[in-house]
């Protein structure tokens, strides 16, 4: 039954969803929604991130505008990588959007940067936040998996599998770079699941020579063999790009192209013909899996309870099969990375 004022008298939830948009986001957008609808609660879309809110820019959120939106990829509000704290008195405009919009309680949405806005906004400002993690990199502490690297991988183990079979048919060794940005989930979980010969990761100082001498063992056997590199991983580069940073100060990767780079190192040094793919973009693209569904959905719905509860400062996180609240802080104070254990792992299968 719906009541008609919630039980903490949250009466109206802003959302917003920044960073790089992945799949799920949607999912996560509804389950907030109909939470809030059966609890009598209004809720508005801030649009393209934290600039939604600089800008008092909205959208409406109502059960039509969120019910067929489960199989749909990217965010329906929009996203950008606008950071308020590298704008001009952009917290205190935060504040006042927040004000002025008769907000009650703000669910933010994103991966590390976005939700480190919101770790600031709380802590400095005591702001009414409750955040909700998405990336497809996976790099987020505190929770076991955020949505959106489910889909993504699927989508790059798919590319690795076609690459295999061109390479098959050519005697070729194949190369496949995929985002992650710092972390190096997306290329292991990659790597792993499609069989790959070898992995390139952000975290491990890749022995360029073990490599190719493992990648000819390999094409000797199977007449092909497959790399997978993660645009983060460093190799040597004779012509390095003057690196751009976005507005957290992140290096913006696209210039870098190390898997390009790789696929004329093992070349060389093979004597293999080889080519290498870029999967890029489309891999933040297309209806999310089952997964990516269910998680989107309970986080988001959890968002709201936790609104409900004035429970802010915290972010929803997924641990084994429970989503929890966890401090904001505790999320966002380091990234997570591919641990000693997963790279020695990794490295049984290599053979
Ligand atoms: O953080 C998600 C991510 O897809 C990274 O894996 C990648 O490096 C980055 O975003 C790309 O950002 P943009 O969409 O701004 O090019």
């Amino acid at each position: 039954m719906v009541r008609v004022v919630s039980v903490m008298g949250i009466k109206r939830i802003g959302m917003l969803t920044g960073g790089g948009d992945c799949p799920g986001l949607n999912c996560a957008i509804r389950g907030a929604v109909y939470k809030a609808i059966s609890e009598g609660i209004e809720c508005v879309g801030l649009t393209e991130g934290w600039k939604g809110l600089l800008e008092c820019s909205t959208m409406p959120l109502k059960l039509e505008d969120v019910e067929c939106i489960m199989n749909k990829g990217g965010t329906i509000l929009g996203t950008s990588r606008t950071n308020p704290y590298k704008k001009e008195k952009g917290p205190e405009k935060c504040l006042e959007s927040f004000k002025e919009l008769k907000l009650d309680a703000l669910i933010a949405m994103g991966g590390e940067d976005t939700l480190g806005v919101a770790t600031r906004l709380y802590e400095e400002n005591n702001f009414p936040v409750i955040g909700v993690p998405k990336t497809m990199d996976n790099d987020l502490s505190a929770t076991d998996y955020t949505f959106g690297f489910d889909t993504s991988t699927t989508h790059a183990i798919d590319a690795a599998e076609s690459l295999l079979d061109t390479g098959r048919s050519h005697r070729r060794i194949m190369v496949l770079e995929v985002m992650g940005r710092h972390a190096g989930w997306v290329a292991l979980y990659t790597g792993l699941a499609s069989g790959a010969d070898w992995i390139m990761l952000p975290e491990e100082n890749c022995d360029m020579q073990k490599m190719c001498e493992q990648l000819k063992i390999a094409h000797a056997r199977k007449k092909t063999a497959l790399v997978i590199v993660s645009e983060g991983a460093t190799i040597p580069c004779d012509n390095p790009e003057k690196e751009q940073c976005d507005e957290f100060g992140h290096k913006i990767l696209k210039s870098k192209c190390v898997g390009e780079e790789v696929a004329k190192i093992i070349e060389k040094n093979t004597g293999i013909e080889t080519r290498v793919a870029v999967i890029g973009h489309i891999q933040r693209g297309g209806p999310p899996t089952l997964f990516d569904r269910m998680l989107g959905l309970r986080v988001g719905h959890k968002a709201t309870e936790l609104a409900i509860e004035g429970k802010f400062g915290y972010m929803v996180a997924l641990r084994g099969t429970d989503v929890i609240p966890v401090k904001l802080r505790e999320a966002t104070g380091k990234l997570r990375t591919v641990d000693e254990s997963w790279i020695k792992f990794m490295h049984d299968f290599f053979k």
